[in-house]
């Protein structure tokens, strides 16, 4: 006798492709029926654009259950929706977006940490707002929050009547943090599903009322938080910040085709951390090599948003609480994540 457990805990050797958790876990399996004892039958359901990713899942769980001994037939059946799709530009977004009231759901990820992601992710925010767009930023990085410290709150969110989350306001901008949530000392442990759901009532829950953008601030890397992400959420597209040095090129790569596989489009490249200019002699210094980010973005086929300095203001600033474009609009860090955000507001207008 063949039973439902033993299915399970064989199809959770099966990884999403492209990612580091398991089907199981994730909640792709939906259903499994023992038919005669030993004729096992599973049903699936995922959102996906790319046919060779149920089709991995199939025979790779297909291969992994006839190792089950004395097994049967083996039937895995896959339902395949289409993916959450942002609105093509021009056409009437508040129809099609995914969060209500939305209108472009930009998300700032990374293949390695602490490149400055989060940085990026609350400049890009304070300059898209600078433009004269209503802009809100979410931090998704249930791990690490950092949104909070960058903009100097740890006030708590109020809920609505209705139980919804109000984000929490800074210069003009909407923000929102599982930081906001935690004690200071509480560290974020937590599983894979508990990830899920966070992540989605994060998004849902907040009363966002209506925006121009969403920022997202990711945590690094091809994980749960990211998966959640790109299952649930319209994004208009991704931005992939990354600093010059190849160890972080190649890991911006990986993050590049992860998005592209699964159908969010890479708006673009923010080389971060390109160059010191010394305060004392005013040279220039690549500290961490010079072109990669350009070399990176041409290959990737994706335009090189920016390329950011090392800049002690900016540090200081995030810090102290203020990110640099807010505290400093003059300084020229700040001038560089304006530039970028006129650019992101060309492809997708507010
Ligand atoms: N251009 C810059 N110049 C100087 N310091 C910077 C710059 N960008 C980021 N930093 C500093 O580097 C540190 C890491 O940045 P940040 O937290 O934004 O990285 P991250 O990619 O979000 O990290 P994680 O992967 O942990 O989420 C911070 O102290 C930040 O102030
Ligand atoms: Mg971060």
């Amino acid at each position: 006798m063949i039973t439902e457990p033993q299915v399970r805990e064989k199809l959770a050797t099966i990884k999403y492709p492209g990612f580091s958790r398991d089907i199981v876990s994730f909640g792709l399996v939906k259903n499994i029926r023992i038919e005669d004892g030993t004729d096992v039958v599973v049903q699936m359901s995922l959102a996906t654009n790319d046919p060779t990713v149920p089709q991995a899942i199939k025979t790779g769980s297909e291969a992994a259950l006839a190792q089950i001994p004395g097994v049967g037939s083996v039937t895995v059946r896959i339902d395949i929706q289409a993916p959450p799709q942002a609105p093509a530009a021009g056409t009437a977004p508040m129809a099609t977006a995914a969060i209500e009231g939305i209108k472009h759901v930009i998300a700032v990820a990374s293949g390695k940490g602490g490149v400055g992601k989060s940085t990026v992710a609350a400049n890009l925010a304070v300059a898209l707002q600078q433009t004269g767009a209503a802009v809100g930023l979410c931090d998704c990085d249930l791990y690490g929050p950092s949104i909070g410290l960058m903009f100097g709150s740890n006030e708590r969110p109020m809920a609505t009547e209705e139980n919804r989350i109000l984000p929490i306001e800074r210069y003009d901008l909407k923000l929102m943090s599982m930081g906001f949530l935690l004690d200071d000392a509480a560290p974020a442990i937590l599983r894979g599903p508990m990830v899920t759901k966070y992540t989605q009532q994060f998004l849902r829950q907040v009363e966002w009322g209506a925006l121009d953008y969403l920022v997202l601030d990711l945590p690094p890397g091809t994980g749960d938080i990211q998966l959640t992400i790109v299952q649930t959420v319209a994004l208009a597209g991704v931005v992939i910040v990354t600093t010059p040095q190849e160890v972080a090129l190649i890991d911006a790569r990986k993050a590049a085709t992860m998005f592209q596989k699964v159908n969010v489009p890479v708006l673009g490249l923010i080389e971060n951390m390109s160059y010191f200019l010394c305060p004392s002699d005013g040279q220039r210094y690549d500290i961490f090599g010079n072109g990669g980010g350009e070399r990176e973005a041409a290959r990737l086929k994706v335009p090189l948003l920016g390329q950011i300095p090392i800049d002690i203001p900016t540090r200081e600033a995030g810090d102290r609480g203020q990110p640099v474009t807010a505290a400093n609009p003059g300084n020229p860090v700040a001038q560089e994540f304006l530039k970028i955000a006129r650019l992101l507001c060309q492809t997708l207008p507010h």
